[in-house]
């Protein structure tokens, strides 16, 4: 029997994905998994939405999932990544190249992060959302690469820190619940003035 050229590649391609599936990581491979079942337009799979647990709703994939995956993490996705609309960053759906550098890109959508601002962090001000946040998806909130805290320490250590007073008492208090990340119009980026 002689199978028509796209049966054949739809074959191997399925092939390649059980191959990978069962030999990859949780991230890559629920990055595999969207590929599958929404990024190739010509199949008949229904289409698969991804839910807050990261696993698309698709009972066989679901049970794939849950046989290797005892917990499975909860991963909060950027809403373009989210809707697909890859085309938003990258110059086609098959390049990893972005249309705009940094920065750049970000604020193509996210202008009123900087606004006017007076007092511009520095990172921020360079364009290197990155080094704080991911383009696609994350396990902690706002997309940022660590937990709490540790995306501030990355840069600013404790010990350097604890020599100016206002801090010699925060204990544990959250970075972002006196200063911003981003910017302000009050000196140090604080969100309040000093009293
Ligand atoms: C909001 C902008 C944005 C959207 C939307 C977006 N990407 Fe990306 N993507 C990026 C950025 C920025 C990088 C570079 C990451 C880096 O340098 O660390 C990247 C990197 C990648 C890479 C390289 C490997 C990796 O994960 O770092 C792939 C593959 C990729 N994107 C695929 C996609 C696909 C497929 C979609 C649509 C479902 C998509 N991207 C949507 C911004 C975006
Ligand atoms: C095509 C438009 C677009 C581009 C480009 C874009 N974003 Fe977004 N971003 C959105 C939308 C829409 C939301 C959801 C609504 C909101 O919070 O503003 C969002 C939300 C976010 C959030 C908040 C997520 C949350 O969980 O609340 C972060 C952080 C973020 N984007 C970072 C970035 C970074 C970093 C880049 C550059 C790599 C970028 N964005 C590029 C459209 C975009
Ligand atoms: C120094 C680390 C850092 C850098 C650099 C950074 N961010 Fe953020 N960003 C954060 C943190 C931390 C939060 C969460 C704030 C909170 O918990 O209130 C955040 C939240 C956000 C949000 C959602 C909340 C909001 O204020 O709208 C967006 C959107 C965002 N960042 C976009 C960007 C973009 C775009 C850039 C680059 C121009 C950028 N960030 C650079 C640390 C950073
Ligand atoms: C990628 C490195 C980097 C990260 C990550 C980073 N910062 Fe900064 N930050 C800088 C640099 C560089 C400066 C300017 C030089 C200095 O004061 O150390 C700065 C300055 C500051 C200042 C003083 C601003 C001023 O006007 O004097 C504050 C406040 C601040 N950062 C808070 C934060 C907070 C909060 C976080 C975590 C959300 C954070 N930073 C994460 C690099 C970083
Ligand atoms: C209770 C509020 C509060 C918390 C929490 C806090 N800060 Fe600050 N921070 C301040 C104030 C107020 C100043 C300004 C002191 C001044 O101008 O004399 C400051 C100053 C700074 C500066 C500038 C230091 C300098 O030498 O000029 C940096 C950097 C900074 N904070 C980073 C951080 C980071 C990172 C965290 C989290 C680990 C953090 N802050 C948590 C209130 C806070």
């Amino acid at each position: 029997m002689k199978l028509p050229p796209t049966c054949l590649w739809r074959v191997a391609f399925t092939f390649y994905c059980l191959i990978a599936l069962t030999s990859c990581s949780t991230q890559s491979r629920h990055r595999l998994l969207c590929v599958f079942f929404e990024g190739v337009d010509q199949t008949n799979a229904p289409p698969a939405v991804i839910t807050e647990f990261g696993s698309p709703t698709n009972h066989s994939v679901n049970a794939l999932a849950s046989s290797r995956l005892p917990v499975a993490p909860i991963i909060h996705y950027h809403q373009p990544y989210e809707e697909r609309k890859c085309l938003a960053c990258h110059v086609s759906k098959q390049s990893q190249q972005l249309h705009a550098e940094g920065g750049e890109l970000c604020l193509e959508c996210h202008k009123h992060l900087i606004g006017d601002a007076k007092f511009i962090h520095v990172p921020v001000d360079d364009g290197k959302c990155l080094l704080c946040h991911n383009p696609h998806e994350s396990t902690e909130l706002f997309l940022l690469k660590r937990k709490g805290r540790a995306v501030c320490f990355d840069c600013h250590k404790l010990t350097k820190l604890l020599k100016v007073k206002e801090h010699t008492t925060m204990g544990e208090a959250s970075c972002v619940s006196c200063h911003d990340p981003h910017r302000s119009n009050i000196k140090k980026l604080l969100k309040q003035p000093l009293p």
